[in-house]
């Protein structure tokens, strides 16, 4: 399943094969298709997302940031702020805005995110984070582990923004390996959702963009593949947490010395 990236190296590892039903071009081509499908759907994502997870995935992100140690007065990089579903429960948590950076490649996630969230944002890619070294105390990412093109790469750089004794909480959706469990959610994922979306949505590309989550959740490097890209990073006690059987909260710290 894992595959080398000859786009950025022997060592690198990329979390899913490329998917070419979507893009053409290699990693060139799926960073152009990420960037302008998150671009294009900006508008749409809260309400699906909304809908996907029944109004409980604000409540659930802030669990998730709890549990993986996420405290008053920490200063946060938040990955893939997207819409800011994660940066905004972050900002609740440590108590200001200003504590909390969101970092995306989207300007249309990114603007979305502007409309009701006052932190500071970058414009980038996790691969490559426009951050100075050893500046904050926790760095989050919610549901783009799968749109990195090398886990390997990103979790360094992870390591590097982090000050020492930091902490890393990344969120993904794991599907049941098989069973009916995962073949319900299969349906839900690629089938119920895209159709509901076509009828409440206003572009297109949304219900386009939930077929292709599934995908890469489907075609996506397993959790313990995972859990060693962030030991070779330089992760202590990096481990994984999951709840209801498919939310993976993967965490580990950046060692004090
Ligand atoms: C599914 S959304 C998740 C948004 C938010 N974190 C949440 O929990 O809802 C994925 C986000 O990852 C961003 N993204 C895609 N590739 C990225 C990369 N290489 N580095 C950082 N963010 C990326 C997309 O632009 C999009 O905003």
């Amino acid at each position: 399943m894992a595959s080398t990236n000859r786009d950025t190296g022997p060592e690198a590892l990329r979390p899913h094969p490329d998917l070419e039903r979507y893009y053409a071009g290699g990693e060139q081509g799926r960073r152009a298709f990420v960037r302008d499908i998150f671009d294009s759907t900006a508008g749409d994502y809260d309400r699906v997302e909304r809908m996907m997870a029944f109004g409980t995935g604000t409540w659930y992100r802030r669990r998730a940031l709890e549990r993986a140690g996420l405290k008053t007065g920490m200063r946060v990089l938040d990955v893939a702020m997207g819409t800011g579903l994660v940066a905004r429960e972050a900002v609740a948590l440590v108590g200001s805005p200003d504590l909390v950076t969101g970092l995306d490649p989207s300007a249309g996630m990114m603007r979305q995110a502007l409309r009701s969230l006052t932190t500071p944002v970058v414009l980038g890619f996790g691969e490559q984070a426009p951050c100075r070294d050893a500046v904050f105390d926790f760095l989050s990412m919610g549901y783009a582990l799968r749109h990195l093109s090398d886990l390997t790469v990103t979790f360094r750089e992870f390591h590097r923004v982090l000050k020492p004794g930091g902490r890393v909480c990344i969120l993904e959706m794991t599907p049941p390996r098989a069973g009916l469990g995962r073949v319900l959610l299969r349906l839900y994922v690629r089938g119920i959702i895209p159709v509901l979306t076509r009828l409440t949505t206003r572009h297109a590309n949304t219900a386009f963009l939930w077929q292709y989550f599934w995908d890469t959740m489907e075609t996506c490097v397993p959790p313990a593949q995972v859990l060693d890209a962030l030991r070779a990073a330089g992760f202590t006690d990096a481990s994984r947490y999951v709840e209801l059987g498919m939310f993976s909260e993967y965490t580990g710290t950046k060692s004090a010395s």
